[in-house]
C-alpha cells in the first residue's frame, strides 16, 4: 500500500545546525564545500527522495529559526507532527546554549510522542569536525546522555556527524537502513550469493545516494581492518560521480554493466550495476579465476534477483 511507502521523514534543529547542508548532499549530488552558499530555509522545505524503488522518502526540512520553531509547535503542531515516521534532530556541537537546545528537543519530542508516538527518533550531534579528534569520543557520550534523558522513551538512535567526512554516510545510511522494506528477504539473497562465490564481503548500495543498503562478510572476509570502508567508498564513488558527470566521455564507456575493478595481491574487487536502484561491491580473494567467475555469476544474478 502506497501510505507505508511513502514515509514522513522531520529534519529538524536549531538554525545553522547543518540540516539542509546534509540534505543537500546526500540526497542532491552537493559537496561539502558548495553548502556554504545555502540560505537559512523559511519555514518547511518539503522534497521527495526516491529510494529502492518503492520507498519514498517525503522529506520535512524545517527551518530552524525561533519564529518558525514556535509556528510547528503551536498553530501547525498537528499538521507538522502527525505521520510521522522518523525524526532527524540535529545537535549543533559547537552551540554556546545546550540547555536552550536541549529544552526546545524537548517540546519536540512531546509534540511528537502525541502525534506520532511510534516514530523512531535519529539524533545527529553534528559539526564533529570542529571539535579536537582526542575529545570527541566523550563529548559524543556526554551530550548522547542528555539527549537520552530528555527522549521520553522513544526508540532513539545517536550518531556523531559531520559533512567533511564519511560519518555522514554512515549515520544516514543507518537512518534508511532502519525504512527499507524488505531487507530481511534482500540479507538473505546476499549470504547465500557470498557464499556462493566464496566472496569475502559484498556491498549493496543505493543507485542515487551511494548509501550503503546492506552488506554482508564471510567467513573469509572477517579479518578486515577498515570498520568504516562502506562510508569510505560512499564517499569515493559520490566523487567519482561528479567526475564522471562532467566528463560526457566516461559516462559513455560506463554505460555497461561493470563500473570499475580494484585487483590487488591481497585481494580483487569490482563495482557493478546491480538491480535499477542498488550497485553491488564483490570483494574476492585474490585470482583471475575466482574474479572472472564472480563477475558472470553477479551478472547473472541480476536477472533473478531484479
Ligand atoms: P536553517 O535552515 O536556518 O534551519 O539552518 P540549517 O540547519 O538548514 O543549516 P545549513 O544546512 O544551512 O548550514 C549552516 C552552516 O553550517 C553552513 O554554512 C554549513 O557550511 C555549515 N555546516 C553544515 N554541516 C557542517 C559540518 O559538518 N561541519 C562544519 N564545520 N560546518 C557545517
Ligand atoms: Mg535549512
Amino acid at each position: 500500500d502506497t501510505r507505508k511507502r511513502k514515509k514522513k521523514v522531520l529534519l529538524m534543529g536549531k538554525s545553522g545546525s547543518g540540516k539542509s547542508s546534509m540534505r543537500s548532499i546526500i540526497f542532491s549530488n552537493y559537496v561539502a564545500k558548495d553548502v556554504r552558499r545555502l540560505g537559512a530555509t523559511i519555514d518547511v522545505e518539503h522534497s521527495h527522495a526516491k529510494f529502492m524503488g518503492n520507498l519514498t522518502l517525503n522529506l520535512w526540512d524545517c527551518g530552524g529559526q525561533d519564529a518558525f520553531m514556535d509556528s510547528y509547535l503551536n498553530a501547525q503542531r498537528e499538521n507538522v507532527f502527525s505521520d510521522a515516521e522518523v525524526l532527524i534532530y540535529v545537535f549543533d556541537i559547537e552551540s554556546r546554549s545546550v540547555d536552550q537546545d536541549l529544552e526546545t528537543y524537548s517540546q519536540v519530542i512531546k509534540a511528537l510522542k502525541e502525534y506520532s508516538p511510534t516514530a523512531h527518533i535519529f539524533c545527529l550531534i553534528h559539526k564533529m569536525d570542529l571539535v579536537q579528534t582526542e575529545h570527541r569520543e566523550r563529548i559524543y557520550e556526554e551530550r548522547c546522555k542528555l539527549i537520552a534523558a530528555r527522549s521520553e522513551g522513544l526508540s532513539l538512535e545517536t550518531f556523531a556527524s559531520s559533512i567533511w567526512d564519511q560519518t555522514l554516510y554512515k549515520a544516514w545510511a543507518g537512518i534508511v537502513h532502519k525504512m527499507i522494506p524488505n531487507l530481511v528477504v534482500i540479507e538473505r539473497f546476499l549470504q547465500a550469493f557470498a557464499k556462493q562465490l566464496s566472496a569475502e564481503e559484498i556491498v549493496l548500495f543505493e543507485r542515487s545516494t551511494f548509501l550503503t543498503v546492506t552488506n554482508v562478510v564471510t567467513e573469509y572476509g572477517e579479518d578486515n581492518p577498515h570498520p568504516d570502508r562502506h562510508e569510505r567508498i560512499s564517499n569515493i564513488f559520490k566523487t567519482y560521480k561528479h567526475t564522471v558527470a562532467r566528463n560526457t566521455r566516461t559516462t559513455a564507456a560506463s554505460a555497461g554493466f561493470l563500473l570499475f575493478k580494484v585487483q590487488t595481491q591481497r585481494f580483487n574487487c569490482f563495482l557493478a550495476r546491480f538491480t535499477e536502484n542498488t550497485y553491488i561491491f564483490v570483494v574476492v580473494p585474490p585470482g583471475e579465476a575466482a574474479f572472472n567467475c564472480a563477475v558472470l555469476n553477479t551478472l547473472m544474478a541480476r536477472d533473478v534477483f531484479a
